[in-house]
């Protein structure tokens, strides 16, 4: 289960990077976005890469629930439990997340780009959801990769304790949420959401 975990998380965190450099991408607009995004889609968008990305998110869920509930009872110390509690909600925001692209795409037959991803949060009531949700997830993704870190990693590098590793981890997770943020809601004002993508 642990081996499962772990190939799919590095299939995922790949895929992560690029997306979440994507996202920082809209800080210089929606249209440098949108074209990024049409780059990168050429690199996931296709039948082979994006069933192993699914197939990763799939075994991802299944392994991480699984872990959870056996180390849940087991786990002690701030890293070891901002594991099982980032990684739980990673497994929630992944179910949710991957099945709006795809209910997007496929059934509202919409094309899930910047305004897709930024319609949550520029719509006032929707983003006193939209905006924990997306928020957690990076600070999710980024206090999973610390943790794991934490436990991994024994040698200094360029003179940080293995502790202050894992701090740095988090702290740019900290700046890549905010940079996102800043992106998505064109410099913390609004984006004006077409039509279209009102539905949601
Ligand atoms: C502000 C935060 C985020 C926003 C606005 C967002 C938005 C989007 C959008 C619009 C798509 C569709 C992409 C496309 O059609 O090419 C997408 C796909 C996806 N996102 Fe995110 N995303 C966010 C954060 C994340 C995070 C933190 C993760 C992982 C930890 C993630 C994982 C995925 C995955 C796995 C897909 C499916 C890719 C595919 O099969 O096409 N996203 N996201």
């Amino acid at each position: 289960m642990k081996r499962v975990h772990l190939i799919s998380g590095l299939i995922i965190s790949l895929f992560t990077g690029l997306h979440l450099f994507n996202h920082m991408g809209s800080v210089f607009g929606a249209e440098n976005h949108i074209e990024l995004m049409d780059k990168l889609r050429l690199v996931y968008r296709n039948f082979i890469v994006e069933t192993i990305l699914l197939a990763a998110v799939l075994s991802q869920i299944v392994s991480g629930i699984n872990l959870f509930f056996f180390k849940k009872n087991l786990v002690k110390g701030f890293y070891e439990k901002l594991q099982i509690w980032t990684g739980l909600y990673l497994a929630f925001f992944f179910l949710m997340h991957v099945g709006a692209v795809l209910i997007g795409r496929y059934f509202l037959e919409l094309d899930t780009n910047f305004y897709f991803g930024a319609a949550g949060l520029n719509t006032f009531p929707l983003n006193l959801f939209f905006i924990p949700y997306y928020g957690l997830a990076i600070l999710s993704f980024f206090g999973h990769i610390a943790a794991i870190h934490f436990q991994k990693k024994k040698n200094a590098l360029f003179g940080l304790t293995v502790e202050n590793q894992s701090r740095f981890i988090l702290v740019i997770g900290i700046i890549v949420t905010i940079i996102i943020f800043y992106g998505l809601t064109n410099g913390f004002t609004t984006v004006e959401i077409p039509e279209a993508y009102k539905i949601i």
